[in-house]
């Protein structure tokens, strides 16, 4: 195993990201541990420590359960194995809703534990003033409309925005007044092309989508959907590998090895020295 730290750390920052708007498409894969950031980092801009770690990682139904130790504990450990790209942890359901004071107590904690460079929010209508609180506090912060995933239980599911016009004008909205809070990009999730559009056109930052159409300014996936971890995953999926099948092939090859007493064979056992 490598030391993480030999190599020298120079990471893109949220004014480089910022900067990208409507230039090079800024590429982002979701990380959650060591040895993934460790592959991730080479070709990603953006590494987002998501709180879908609870769905992905921890079996969590949603997001919802997702605490501010567990994004704590993933962000140390993406920070650790990374050195070029733009870390961002997701703050949890409940760490920023209320009070902008303990919103800025917690995304701090975030900062300093992790060293990542900021925080990412959901921004339903009530977040833009605590986005804004953030920044003028030295946190920068990525903000996050469309689908809500937080939202699960106002919304009842896990369900794509924007395909009747009449949803447009609040995401547009939200979005507008997350980068006038001061979000210096903007995740937008589950939208119609259509909307991801004019949502890219509206604000003065760079859009990363997911499930939002070509029509932001980067992309980002759950690495897990993209390298087949899972039987099944949301249309707007592209994936580029089928490690859940590779993996069950690798163990079942293993057990019937230890079951035939195949393995361990003789070039994979440690032998007594001779007596010198
Ligand atoms: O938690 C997460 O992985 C996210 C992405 C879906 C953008 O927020």
């Amino acid at each position: 195993m490598s030391s993480h730290r030999e190599a020298a750390i120079r990471r893109l920052t949220t004014p480089e990201i910022a900067a990208r708007k409507g230039g090079e498409p800024i590429v982002c894969l979701t990380a959650y541990t060591a040895p993934m950031a460790e592959i991730l980092d080479e070709a990603c801009d953006l590494l987002l420590v998501g709180d879908s770690v609870g769905m992905v990682l921890h079996g969590l139904p949603n997001t919802v359960g997702v605490t501010l130790e567990m994004m704590i504990l993933h962000g140390q450990a993406v920070m650790r194995a990374s050195r070029r790209a733009l870390v961002v942890v997701d703050m949890p359901f409940g760490t920023y809703e209320g009070a902008p004071e303990a919103a800025y107590a917690n995304a701090a904690r975030i900062l300093k534990e992790t060293g990542c460079q900021a925080v990412k929010v959901e921004a339903g209508p009530t977040v833009p003033a605590t986005i804004a609180y953030l920044v003028q506090r030295g946190i920068p912060v990525v903000g996050h409309v469309g689908l809500r995933p937080q939202a699960v239980n106002v919304d009842g599911a896990f369900r794509a925005k924007g395909r009747c016009e009449d949803e447009w004008a609040s995401v547009i909205a939200e979005a507008r007044a997350t980068a006038e809070a001061g979000a210096f990009s903007i995740v937008v999730e589950g939208v119609a092309e259509a909307l991801a559009r004019e949502v890219t056109t509206a604000v003065p930052v760079p859009t990363i989508g997911i499930g939002a159409s070509a029509g932001c300014d980067g992309q980002i996936l759950v690495t897990d959907d993209m390298l087949g971890m899972f039987e099944w995953t949301p249309k707007f999926v592209r994936r580029y590998a089928s490690l859940k099948s590779d993996i069950a092939a690798a163990v079942g090859a293993y057990a019937s090895d230890v079951r035939a007493r195949r393995f361990p064979a003789k070039a994979e056992t440690y032998f007594a020295k001779a007596k010198a």
